[in-house]
C-alpha cells in the first residue's frame, strides 16, 4: 500500500452519505471504505450458496429510464445477494409514457416504502430531484453525460486489483469523454486518488473545461496512451448528440480506435478497460477486447460487488452478518 493509500485505510469509518450522486461528493477515505468493503464483498458472489441475509427486509427499486444491461443486472444481483427485496421499473414499462413527471413517479414509488432506490436517467441532475421528493436513499446509476459513480468505484477497484495502488499511475481515457458520464466520474476517482489522467479524442469530444477536473487533455492517441498504465476506451454516446459530431465510425476507428499496434505505446503491463458495451471494431479492435490485457469482464464482475458494498453502506446492513452463508 503506498502513501496516500496508507494514509486513509478506509477501515472503522462511518459512509457519511445518505445518498450517491457522484464521485464528487467522496472524499479518498469514503472511496477506499466502499473498495474495502466490496472487497469483502467479493467472495460471497464465488460461493455455491450466493446469499447472506444482511439486508433482509430492505427493499430496493431499480428505477431506470436509460436502456442499461450490466448495471440494472448488477444492482438486482447485488441487492438479492444481500437478501433484499428487489423490483425493476423500465422507462418503456413505467407511466413516464404516459405523461407523468419524475416528482409524481418519485411521490408514489415513496408511498410504497421503499429503502433505495437507484436511478438512470438521461438529465443530468435527476437523482437531486428525486432524493428532494422522496424519504428513501437514492443511488445515482448515470444521470446524463454527469457522473456515474458505481462504475467509478468498480474501475477503481479493477485497477486497484491489477496494479495494487491507486496513486501514481497513468490512465488513459480515449473517445467520447464530452457525453460520458463515465468518463466524468473516472476522472474525479482516479485524481482524488493521486493518479494522473490524459484524454483524447476527436476535438468535438473534449470539452475544454474538463481539465478543470485535473485531467490533462492530450493532441493525439498516441501521447495519451504512451507509457500508460490503464487504457481505458469509451463508447460514442450517439443518443447524447443531435448531429453526429465525427464523420464516420470508420474514420473514427482508423484515428481514434484502439488496437494492438497503439496499445504497443503502453507499459509492457498495460491493462486495457471499456464500461460495456463494447461497439467492436470502432473503440476497440476484438483481438485487444478479448485479448490477454483486457479486464473489461473483471470490471463486470467487480461491479456486483462494489453495488453490494454500497447498499450495505447506504443501508447500513446489520454488522457481522456480511460474511456468513446463508441462514
Ligand atoms: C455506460 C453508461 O451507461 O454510462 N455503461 C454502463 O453503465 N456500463 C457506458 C455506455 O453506455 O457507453
Amino acid at each position: 500500500m503506498t502513501g496516500l493509500m496508507a494514509e486513509h485505510t478506509g477501515q472503522d469509518q462511518h459512509f457519511r452519505h445518505q445518498h450517491l450522486f457522484g464521485i464528487e461528493q467522496l472524499s479518498v477515505s469514503d472511496i477506499l471504505l466502499v473498495l474495502n468493503t466490496a472487497r469483502s464483498f467479493r467472495d460471497i458472489s464465488a460461493r455455491a450458496i450466493k446469499k447472506v441475509p444482511t439486508l433482509r427486509g430492505k427493499t430496493v427499486v431499480n428505477l431506470f429510464f436509460e436502456p442499461s444491461t450490466r448495471t440494472r443486472l448488477s444492482f438486482e444481483i447485488a441487492a438479492k445477494r444481500m437478501s433484499a427485496d428487489t423490483f425493476n421499473i423500465s422507462s418503456a414499462g413505467s407511466s413516464a409514457v404516459k405523461g407523468e413527471t419524475l416528482i409524481d413517479t418519485a411521490k408514489n414509488i415513496q408511498a410504497m416504502k421503499p429503502d433505495v432506490v437507484i436511478l438512470r436517467h438521461s438529465s443530468s441532475g435527476a437523482p437531486y430531484l428525486l432524493a428532494r421528493n422522496i424519504e428513501a436513499a437514492v443511488i445515482n446509476a448515470g444521470d446524463g453525460a454527469h457522473e456515474h459513480p458505481s462504475q467509478g468505484l468498480l474501475d477503481m477497484m479493477t485497477v486497484l486489483d491489477h496494479k495494487g495502488r491507486l496513486d501514481g499511475l497513468k490512465i488513459a481515457i480515449i473517445g467520447d469523454i464530452a457525453h460520458s458520464r463515465v468518463a466524468r466520474s473516472d476522472i474525479l476517482g482516479f485524481v482524488r486518488m493521486g493518479s494522473e489522467v490524459f484524454l483524447a479524442g476527436p476535438q468535438t469530444f473534449i470539452p475544454p473545461e474538463v481539465s478543470r477536473l485535473g485531467a490533462t487533455v492530450c493532441g493525439s492517441v498516441a501521447e495519451a496512451v504512451r507509457d500508460a498504465d490503464v487504457v481505458m476506451t469509451l463508447r460514442i454516446q450517439l443518443e447524447r448528440q443531435n448531429d453526429p459530431l465525427i464523420p464516420s465510425l470508420r474514420e473514427y476507428a482508423k484515428f481514434y480506435g484502439i488496437n494492438r499496434k497503439v496499445l504497443e505505446l503502453a507499459r509492457e503491463d498495460a491493462i486495457v478497460m471499456h464500461p460495456g458495451p463494447v461497439n467492436r471494431g470502432v473503440e476497440l479492435s476484438p483481438d485487444v477486447a478479448d485479448g490477454s490485457r483486457s479486464v473489461i469482464l473483471d470490471q463486470v464482475t467487480n461491479g456486483v460487488a462494489v453495488r453490494m458494498a454500497l447498499l450495505y453502506l447506504i443501508l447500513g446492513g446489520s454488522k457481522g452478518n456480511e460474511g456468513q452463508g446463508d441462514r
